[in-house]
Parts: C-alpha cells; structure tokens; sequence
C-alpha cells in the first residue's frame, strides 16, 4: 500500500463550474461565472475582491443556503445535488460551520447554551461536552461561558460563534467578513484564534474578508472579480504582497 499523498486527499470541499444569477425585474445579475474552488483539509483559504464582486453569493453556495444554476458542490467527497430541502438541511447542520459578520447569538441564551445548541438540535448534546471545553479553551473563552451575549465584547462574541460553527466538528468552516463589526486589533485577534485552530486542531475554513492583513494570515487567497476567480496566491509566496497589490489595482 502506497501512503496517502495530497493527490489521493479527499478535499474538503469541491466546487466546480459555479453559476449564479439573480433576477430583478427586467435585469439579470450574473453573480457567479463559473468558478472552482477545491479547498483541502486543513487548508484556511481567504476570498477576497471588490464589493459586488461574489464573494458572499460564492459562500452561499458553498453553505447550502442557496443552489447554483450550474455547478456541483462537494463536501467530503460526497455530491449534494439532488438532495432535498431535509437532507440539505441535515448536512448544512452536521458538515458546516457558519460565521456571520452580525455574530448572531441568542441574546436570552448564556455564551454555553449558543455554542452547544446545533449539537442539541443535531442530537449530540453528549459528544458536544467534551468538545465545549477544547473549543473554549482554543478560543479563550472558558471564563465567560456562563455570561451572556450582551454582556461579551465583540470580540468575545465572535469567538462564541466561531465556538458554535465548531461545536458538531465540521468538515468545512463558512465565515463572511467575521470581523467586519470588530476594531482592527480585535479582528486580527478573532483571524489569529482562526489560524490557531486550523493549526492545531486541523479546522478546514474559507473567509471572505476586504482586509488584507487578515487575508495574509489564510494559507492561500483567492481574488473574485466580476463573478469569477481573477488570480489566487499563496501567502507564503515571496512576493504575495505584490501579486495582492496586482489584484487590488485590478
Ligand atoms: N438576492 C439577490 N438578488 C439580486 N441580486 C443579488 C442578490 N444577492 C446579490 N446580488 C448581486 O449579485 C452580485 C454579487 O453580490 P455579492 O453579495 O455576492 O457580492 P460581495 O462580493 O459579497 O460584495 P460585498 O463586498 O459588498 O459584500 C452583486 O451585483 C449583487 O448586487
Ligand atoms: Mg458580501
């Protein structure tokens, strides 16, 4: 038997051949145009570009909150098309993790009770014990578990939810400008705890982010324009810093 190589790697997500268009009236909105995007596990992939560009359409998708005209999404290796709104529903709680921009706690529910409550809906309220305390310590959040949202930072806020994204041990993270409501010096915080948990604990996550410095702490960036890949590049390339500049000026 041969060692697995990254060759033979089942990704953690294949998306091939993406596109999305949006209906107004008269005017059709051609948001995706055929992108790829193959993220490996382990991998921390920042999505970057101009607004309006697709970015959010892009992680939609891939979140299964919304189907592509065209394209096939895969999660482990496994095809979500075909699947029916349960079973869409089934994978998005037991395969994704998402992280919003607005946090989006339950207000009246303890820092505790958001992060395990996909693991009480899916079932897994017991395996979600153990992972409760790794998540809170990688996070630093073990000493606020029992206050509640309004009484959290922002900063600690988001690190609940990145908790919660986590907590039924998924295979792909979603996060769409997590730290566009958090200060520069939080937000490098929240990216750093990312970063940490992908190195350590082996977390898969795809962020769409307008900062640059919080895209440089992601293993690869992938630039959209105008609804398609427009360039990608590695963060530990030697001139990632003007091949960014490249893709900003356009
Ligand atoms: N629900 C919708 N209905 C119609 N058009 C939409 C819808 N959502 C997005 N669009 C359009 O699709 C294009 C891509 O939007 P998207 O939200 O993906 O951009 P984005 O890159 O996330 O931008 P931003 O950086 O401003 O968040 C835009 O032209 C947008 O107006
Ligand atoms: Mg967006």
């Amino acid at each position: 038997m041969n060692a697995p190589t990254a060759a033979t790697t089942v990704p953690a997500l294949a998306a091939v051949g993406l596109h999305k268009r949006y209906v107004l009236g008269d005017e059709v909105v051609h948001a995706l145009r055929g992108v790829d995007l193959t993220v490996q596990p382990g991998e921390f992939v920042a999505v970057m570009g101009p607004s309006g560009s697709g970015k959010s359409t892009l992680l939609h998708l891939l979140g299964l909150l919304d189907a592509p005209d065209e394209g096939t999404i895969a999660l482990a290796g496994e095809a979500t098309e075909g699947l029916d709104d349960d079973a869409l529903t089934d994978v998005r709680r037991q395969r994704l993790g998402f992280v919003f921009q607005a946090f989006e706690l339950v207000p009246n529910l303890t820092a505790r009770e958001n992060v395990v409550l996909p693991a009480e809906i899916a079932d897994e309220a017991a395996a979600a014990a153990e992972r409760l305390t790794m998540l809170a310590d990688a996070l630093g959040i073990t000493d606020r578990l029992d206050h509640r949202p309004g009484q959290l930072s922002g900063g600690q806020r988001q690190r609940v939810a990145i908790a919660r994204a986590l907590i039924n041990d998924p295979v792909l993270v979603l996060a769409d400008e997590p730290t566009g409501n958090l200060d520069s010096h939080t937000g490098r915080e929240v990216l750093d705890l990312l970063r940490s948990g992908v190195d350590r604990h082996g977390w898969t996550v795809v962020v769409v982010t307008h900062d640059v410095q919080a895209a440089l702490t992601a293993d690869r960036i992938v630039f959209l324009r105008d609804g398609a890949i427009a360039g990608e590049a590695r963060t530990d390339a030697a001139d990632v810093r003007a091949q960014l500049d490249g893709f900003l000026a356009g």
